[in-house]
């Protein structure tokens, strides 16, 4: 039995394509600012994003804490939603390695608003608050089920940022998504943003990499930070050339997961499970109700070849991607409704 693997996005293997991209790679020492296909990547992600410059980083939360490090000083206070991949998953990070003090925001479907910031933020003149430095925002929403973050509370919210001088951070390790399901620019939906991470190795499909776009000055800033922890990467082309060939051709098919997402929750009248948001990109997520349990669930996915993770108390998550296709989507729909106790 061929497994499906819904866990994440993150779990698909490099396609015959991808690995011969990366096998004919042009390379050279990217730390001297010699890889030309890294410089060709960086470049090629910062005209999408509109942004001055670009870094290649090795992972989304590298990208992400390079940001906040790079526009930030120690004891300094950041703002970003209750279920921000930034405050959650990310290892206390931003505490570990930048000193900040993280204020956490609960918004309805992850959409942070700024009548929601605004009382969360500490006053910049009293010496006993730590100071407002940067608001962080994540498009898609991944443990909101994939919601895209409508434009104009992110355009609301970079105004009002702005207007204090705080620095706006979008988290679109999913941006791709969010572009393909909305049809907006990429360079639209990161325009309100300061900086800006996007990563490949979701639904794209490419085995490492993300990248940190954003003004050239806090780019140069990351670049040095990258070094000083570790990231600077030597004929990294090798992997880059895997983020190229993702972006010509695994960009527009992320519709597919899309529907895909959606033809596994659309119209299931379950008395156990239940959709808990609306599908708008390619994460889906089940509330397990009782008597069910979200390790019998998960057993019983298993029992039919089906891999899924279990997301907070009584949820369960599917993220179908590249490595599954429409057959398998349907194998796993099936095996949802035949669920019981
Ligand atoms: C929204 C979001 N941001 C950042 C990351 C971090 O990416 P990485 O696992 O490459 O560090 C993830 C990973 O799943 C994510 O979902």
């Amino acid at each position: 039995m061929k497994w499906l693997d819904l866990r994440s996005d993150t779990v698909t293997r490099p396609t015959p394509g991808m690995r011969r991209a990366m096998a004919e790679a042009e390379v050279g020492d990217d730390v001297f600012g010699d890889d030309p296909t890294v410089a060709r990547l960086q470049t090629r992600v910062a005209e999408l994003l509109g942004k001055e410059d670009a870094l290649y980083v090795p992972s989304g939360t590298m990208g992400n804490q390079l940001a906040l490090r790079a526009q930030t000083r120690h004891g300094d206070q950041i703002v970003c939603e209750a279920g921000a991949h930034i405050y959650r998953y990310e290892a206390g990070a931003p505490a570990a390695l930048s000193g900040l003090l993280v204020t956490c925001v609960e918004a309805p479907g992850g959409a942070l608003r700024w009548d929601l910031i605004e009382p969360a933020l500490n006053p910049v003149d009293d010496l006993h608050a730590a100071p407002p430095a940067v608001i962080c925002v994540e498009n898609t929403h991944n443990r909101a089920g994939g919601r895209i973050v409508p434009q104009d509370l992110l355009t609301e919210i970079a105004a009002s940022a702005r207007a204090r001088s705080l620095a706006v951070h979008l988290d679109g390790a999913r941006l791709w998504n969010a572009h393909v399901a909305t049809r907006l620019p990429l360079s639209e939906l990161a325009a309100p943003a300061d900086t800006v991470s996007v990563c490949f190795s979701k639904g794209l499909g490419a085995p490492v990499g993300s990248v940190l776009a954003g003004p050239r000055a806090t780019i140069a800033r990351a670049r040095r930070l990258r070094k000083q922890w570790g990231g600077g990467m030597r004929q990294v082309g090798i992997l880059a050339a895997a983020c190229l060939y993702a972006l010509d051709h695994h960009l527009q098919r992320l519709s597919e997961d899309h529907v895909h997402a959606r033809l596994l929750v659309k119209g299931l009248d379950h008395p156990l499970l239940k959709s808990v948001h609306p599908v708008e990109t390619n994460i889906v997520i089940l509330g397990v109700e009782p008597p069910a349990t979200v390790d019998g669930l998960l057993a019983h996915l298993r029992a039919d070849g089906i891999l899924a993770v279990a997301f907070g108390r009584g949820r369960v998550r599917l993220v179908p991607n590249l490595d599954v296709d429409k057959a398998g989507v349907v194998r796993v729909r099936e095996s949802l409704e035949a669920f019981a106790v």
